[in-house]
C-alpha cells in the first residue's frame, strides 16, 4: 500500500494532496529519509500517528451549531425525568481541543442536570488536540458567536486567553483514540457527537465509521452529525430526527419511539440562540446575492460577514463557502481558500466555478495532474455527461 492508502485505511482520512505532501516532506526531512517507499514501511508503527498529526484539521469552537447541544440536553432531561437514577452516557468523537464536550457540559450545568446523572467521554486521533483539551485554555478564536455571556460565567480570563473553570473542566474524560478502532468491546453511549469528521472521509470510510457508530450507539440513542454529514449517514443505516438545525439521527434498526421527539421549547442553550433570524424581508437566497455583490465589488470584509450570517442559518449553503474561499484567496491564504472550496464542492459536486477555482489552485501548487482532473470534471459537467 502507498502512504495515501495506509493513512486512509488506518484513520479514514483522505487529506488533500498539498497537505499530505507538506506533511511527508516534514516527517521525511526529520527522519533523514529520501524515498517514499522507505517511509511508507515505517507507517505500521508510531510514525503513523506523527504523520496523522500533521494532516488533521482540529478546528472547533464553543457551541458550534448550538441546536445540537439543545437536542442532547433535552434528551438527557427526558431520560432523567423518566428514571431519576439514570446515568446518561455521552461521547464526543472527535472532540478536537475539547470545545464540543465542554459545551455539552456547560449546557447540562445550565439546564440544572445533576453531574451524577451523566458522563461525558471525549476522544480524538490527535494527541496534541487531547493535550489542548486537558489544558482547557482557549483563545478568542474558540468563541465565535455574538452571545458570549457563558464565557464570563464559565471561564477565567488570564490576559493570554480564557481558562475553563471547575467543575465543568473536570467533568469530561479525554483520551486519545481512533474512532475507527472503537469496536464491539467499547462502551455504549446514549448520545454521540460525531461532527465535522466524516467530511474528510470518502464514502467507503464513511461506511466504516457508520458501522462503528451504530455499534457504539445504545438502543434508542441519538447521533449528532455535522450539517454536511447527516445525508451521508442516512445512506448507511441512520435516519434524521425532525429537530431543525440539530442534524440529529437515530439508527434505523432502532425505532425512535424512545427519543420522543418534541419541538424545542426553548430557543436558547446556555444563553446562545439556537437559530438566528433573518432580518425582515430577507431570504437565504437574498443574502447570498448580497454576499456575491460585495465580493464582485471587492468589499471582502462585508462579503465574509454576510456569508458567516448566512451560514449560521444555512450551514450547507455551498455558494457561501465558495465566496469565503474567494475572500481567503484574495487575502493570500491559499490553504483556507482550498478548505472552503473543498467544502463547497462536497456540498455541491456540480458547482462549475469551484471546479475552476480548485484547478487554478492546483496549478498554483504545481499540481498539473490534479488541475487536469478538476478541469476534466468541469468539462464533463458542461457537456452534460
Ligand atoms: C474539524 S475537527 C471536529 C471537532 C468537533 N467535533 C467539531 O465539530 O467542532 C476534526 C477532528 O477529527 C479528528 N480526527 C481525524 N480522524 C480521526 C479519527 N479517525 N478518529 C478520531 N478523531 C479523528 C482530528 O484530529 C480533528 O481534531
Amino acid at each position: 500500500m502507498n502512504v495515501v492508502e495506509i493513512l486512509r485505511t488506518a484513520t479514514g482520512l483522505t487529506p488533500d494532496l498539498p497537505t499530505l505532501e507538506r506533511a511527508l516532506r516534514t516527517r521525511m526531512r526529520k527522519l533523514g529519509m529520501a524515498a517514499h517507499a522507505d517511509y511508507a514501511r515505517l507507517l505500521d508503527g508510531p510514525e503513523l500517528d506523527e504523520l496523522a498529526e500533521l494532516v488533521v484539521v482540529p478546528e472547533s469552537w464553543m457551541f458550534r451549531d448550538p441546536a445540537a447541544f439543545h437536542a442532547a440536553t433535552s434528551l438527557v432531561q427526558r431520560r432523567v425525568a423518566r428514571d431519576p437514577a439514570a446515568v446518561v452516557r455521552i461521547l464526543s468523537a472527535p472532540c478536537a481541543g475539547g470545545e464540543e464536550p465542554y459545551s455539552m457540559a456547560m449546557a447540562l450545568q445550565d439546564a440544572g442536570v445533576a453531574a451524577a446523572r451523566y458522563s461525558i467521554d471525549a476522544i480524538d486521533l490527535s494527541a496534541a488536540s487531547i493535550r489542548r483539551a486537558r489544558a482547557a485554555r482557549y483563545t478568542a478564536n474558540a468563541f465565535r458567536g455574538e452571545e458570549l455571556e457563558f464565557r464570563d460565567r464559565y471561564f477565567k480570563a488570564d490576559g493570554k486567553g480564557y481558562v475553563l473553570r471547575e467543575p465543568v473542566r473536570g467533568s469530561v474524560h479525554f483520551r486519545r483514540g481512533n474512532l475507527l478502532d472503537l469496536g464491539a468491546d467499547a462502551a455504549r453511549y446514549d448520545i454521540i457527537f460525531c461532527r465535522n469528521l466524516l467530511i474528510y472521509f470518502d464514502d467507503a470510510a464513511i461506511g466504516r465509521a457508520a458501522a462503528v457508530l451504530s455499534t457504539l450507539l445504545a438502543d434508542g440513542g441519538m447521533l449528532l452529525a455535522g450539517p454536511a454529514e447527516a445525508p451521508a449517514l442516512c445512506r448507511h443505516g441512520f435516519a434524521r430526527l425532525p429537530l431543525p438545525g440539530a442534524f440529529a439521527l437515530y439508527k434505523t434498526s432502532q425505532p425512535p419511539a424512545e427519543l420522543a421527539v418534541r419541538p424545542m421549547a426553548s430557543r436558547r442553550v446556555a444563553g446562545v440562540s439556537l437559530k438566528k433570524t433573518l432580518p425582515d424581508g430577507q431570504s437565504a437566497a437574498g443574502l447570498l446575492g448580497i454576499a456575491r455583490r460585495h465580493a464582485e465589488s471587492g468589499r471582502w470584509r462585508e462579503a465574509v460577514r454576510t456569508c458567516h450570517g448566512l451560514l449560521a442559518l444555512e450551514p450547507t449553503e455551498a455558494g457561501a463557502w465558495f465566496i469565503l474561499g474567494q475572500a481567503s484567496r484574495h487575502q493570500g491564504d491559499v490553504r483556507a481558500a482550498e478548505r472552503h472550496w473543498r467544502r463547497c464542492l462536497y456540498l455541491a459536486p456540480r458547482h462549475h466555478e469551484v471546479l475552476g477555482a480548485l484547478a487554478q489552485l492546483a496549478e498554483h501548487d504545481g499540481e498539473a495532474g490534479r488541475a487536469a482532473v478538476y478541469r476534466q470534471r468541469a468539462a464533463r459537467l458542461r457537456s452534460g455527461a
